[in-house]
């Protein structure tokens, strides 16, 4: 018995000295991942199971035979409950939170362990790098690609996963994350933006505390209606523009969305986000990538206001099809007519584009369907053949007639839909997202097409291929999207085999399929992305479309709000505001407001007045002296309608030398104190002097400032600028200009 333990302990200290030697090398090969742009750096490493972990996310270090080290500066696991920083975590083996990654193998089997295999850096350019990491399940051939891209100087990080796999059959993926960030800090602040139809990116901060808080949709298509997979973190303190630490992110994907935000129990932040699994079990084949969307961050130190410059430098330079291009200004004839219109009053609409000056004529919903004249909102759909009654001459005619008078011309169209009451419907059923057996349910009486199918790619892809080849002066495209997912059922997938829960995965990498042909064949076109308003608009689309559409909600003293939140995200070229009749203010604050961005029109600009009109040409003449400074320059949030009486914005060109300064009044209590004080200037060159001028004055009322005033840029960023907004000066532009 003596003999028998003496050899049973033998052995297992022979086991024992086995495992500690094993492991003090692994300890010794442990893999340390920078992922550093120019003022950051998330470190990755592996633990002694081989499995990946986020050990740091902050400053970069300096030294790099340091960064390994910075793994024991936390202890974070006495046991597996507590590992919640794995950089991707995967389900149905030691982890029990929510996973990042979750699948039922081709046998059935619905376990995933994930252990780091390799990885590898490419410099893109001097400041483009990719950094693509590889883990892989121990037992079965299954594997993922953890994949980040850094834009070192504007310290924005797209960060995306493929997943792919050897096993005999497909392998269900049961959610499948873009990202899984571990963040550790005393206190977290969330802010995110909800909304519904005219009230899109409402703003809500709150202190994150233990648990999740989701943000999500599941709408489908116009999938931003509700939630928007926009967000922002702030770091030990709520978000301010010119302090602390932020982040400002946005999942990259057009359809149904998911974030978590949660609190573990070390108080530390994880953040999961990606296609929302709802509904969406997606089966990959064998050797088939799945390449998840991307989620887009851009990190500061120094407050939203660096995070969203850098932000849309980037989307400018990177992103967005011709960033740094031109667009047009336009005249649109939704709000003019609606669906009442033909031929002669639109052709008459484009002599006022004209003489406002601006450079093209938009012609809206309305101008297609015969057997279901598209007159109203429930036929037509589907049907993109020019009602003969209204438009006897076709497009066609329009475009030469809008050339004539020397402007150019661009068509509404909304390719994913379809009215019941349309000659698409009575032939195609199915290639509508419909369940066969339940009664249809309509969304602004329409339903979906089926973009998974193949064939409707192809006449999606038809509708506006056949625009342009019939009318290849046509010059700009609005695509609408006005109805969610209903009923979600595709005849194509079930003919094919296919689960339904590829439907709404498979639906948007339709879209993009379409996309990406007409991208192809009409590179430059500008388009405009338009969903209702403001239900869709992200950094995945934006690849395809030049702009998009951010509310029809034009009023604008709630469209002050409206653009400061999305301009936390996206550059002032991208965003489309339309000078409407809605609200009482004057159209001089219309025009103000809509020229910071994209400027167009939807009025008859008939029914202006003389002086209207007179105040209109010379606006938009001063709108085209200094769009390229709105729509290419730094952007400086300086007062904040939330928090302010007045709501102040500035725009400063790359060398300093111009800029121009939006102000206007969001309150109209009496005495008010936000008037009284000066505005502080941001942005612009301490040792330049700039002399500061008020434009876009009515006709007849002068201006209250002083003329001729010229200041240091030091005195206007710390002394600063009163514009004198008040109760009858409730909008004032200001241009300031180098003078030497
Ligand atoms: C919704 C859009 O937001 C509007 O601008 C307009 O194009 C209508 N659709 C047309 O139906």
């Amino acid at each position: 018995m003596k003999e028998k333990l003496n050899f049973y302990f033998k052995r297992q200290g022979a086991i024992l000295l086995l495992l500690f030697y094993s492991a003090t090398s692994l300890w010794a090969q442990k893999i340390t991942i920078p992922i550093a742009s120019e003022n950051h750096m998330i470190l990755l490493q592996t633990d002694h199971l081989n499995r990946l972990r986020t050990i740091y996310f902050g400053k970069p270090l300096q030294n790099q035979s340091e960064l390994e080290a910075v793994g024991a500066t936390t202890n974070y696991d006495e046991n597996n409950s507590g590992i919640y920083n794995s950089a991707y975590t995967p389900a149905g083996t030691w982890n029990l939170s929510e996973p990042a990654i979750q699948v039922k193998h081709a046998d059935g089997n619905p376990s995933l362990e994930l252990k780091y295999s390799s990885y590898k850096k490419e410099q893109i350019d001097a400041n483009t790098s990719l950094t693509s990491i590889v883990l892989k399940d121990p037992v079965y051939l299954f594997e993922v690609i953890l994949c980040y891209k850094v834009w070192s100087k504007e310290n924005v990080i797209e960060q995306w996963t493929e997943i792919r796999h050897k096993e005999k059959k497909a392998v269900l993926l049961q959610k499948f994350a873009s990202a899984n960030l571990y963040f550790s800090n005393k206190d977290f602040y969330l802010t995110s933006f909800q909304g519904e139809y005219l009230k899109e990116m409402q703003s809500i901060e709150t202190k994150l505390e233990q648990g999740i808080r989701t943000i999500d949709s599941k709408l489908g298509t116009r999938a931003m209606l509700l939630q928007t997979p926009n967000f922002m973190v702030s770091f030990g303190k709520p978000a301010s523009e010119n302090q602390g630490t932020v982040l400002l992110g946005q999942l990259a994907w057009s359809g149904n969305f998911k974030l978590d935000f949660e609190i573990d129990s070390h108080k530390n932040l994880r953040l999961i986000t990606g296609i929302n699994p709802f509904a969406s079990e997606y089966a990959l084949a064998p050797n088939e990538t799945f390449k998840t969307p991307s989620l887009i961050y851009a990190l500061s130190n120094n407050g939203t206001g660096e995070a969203s410059r850098n932000l849309q430098n980037w989307a400018r330079k990177y992103r967005v099809l011709d960033g740094e291009g031109e667009r047009l200004t336009l005249l649109n004839n939704w709000e003019a007519t609606y669906f009442d219109f033909d031929e002669n009053k639109i052709s008459g609409l484009f002599k006022g584009a004209k003489d406002i000056g601006v450079d093209m004529f938009l012609l809206d919903d309305g101008w297609f369907g015969n057997k279901y004249p598209r007159n109203n909102d429930d036929a037509g759909l589907g049907d993109w053949q020019e009602n003969k009654k209204k438009l006897p001459h076709g497009l066609g005619y329009l475009v030469k007639e809008a050339k004539k008078e020397g402007v150019k011309f661009g068509i509404w169209i909304e390719p994913e839909m379809v009215n019941s009451r349309s000659e698409l419907y009575e032939k195609h059923q199915d290639w509508v997202i419909r369940q066969p057996e339940r009664p249809e349910i309509y969304y602004r009486n329409q339903m979906v097409l089926d973009l998974s199918n193949p064939e409707v790619q192809d006449f999606v892809f038809g509708i506006v291929d056949n625009l342009f080849v019939k009318n290849p002066d046509l010059a700009f495209i609005k695509w609408d999207c006005n109805a969610v997912i209903y009923n979600a059922y595709s005849t194509y997938l079930n003919k094919k085999g296919l689960p339904q829960s590829n439907l709404y995965v498979d639906y948007i990498k339709g879209l993009y399929k379409v996309l990406e042909r007409i991208r192809t064949k009409y590179p430059k076109v500008p388009m405009m992305l338009c969903s209702g308003g403001g239900g869709r608009g992200e950094y995945e689309f934006l690849k395809y479309f030049t702009e998009f559409w951010p509310s029809d909600d034009t009023e604008p003293l709630e469209r002050i709000f409206l653009q400061w939140n999305y301009s936390y995200f996206f550059p002032s070229i991208t965003t489309d505001n339309h000078v409407t009749d809605w609200g009482k203010q004057p159209l001089k604050f219309r025009v103000d407001v809509a020229s910071m961005g994209k400027l167009g029109f939807d009025i008859v600009t008939d029914h202006l007045s003389e002086k209207d009109k007179q105040f209109c040409k010379q606006a938009i003449s001063n709108y085209h002296s200094f769009k390229d400074i709105v729509w290419h320059g730094d952007q400086y949030r300086l007062v904040n309608p939330y928090e302010n009486e007045i709501a102040s914005l500035m725009y400063v060109n790359k060398d300093k030398t111009r800029a121009v300064v939006f102000n206007y009044l969001v309150n109209n209590r009496f005495n008010l104190t936000a008037t009284k004080r000066p505005v502080l200037f941001n942005g612009l060159d301490s040792n330049k002097m700039y002399s500061v001028k008020e434009i876009n004055t009515y006709p007849n009322i002068d201006s209250t400032l002083k003329k001729d005033a010229v200041f240091s840029g030091d005195f206007l960023m710390k002394a600063g600028y009163n514009p004198d907004v008040n109760l009858k000066r409730t909008s004032v532009v200001l241009e300031i200009k180098e003078v030497k």
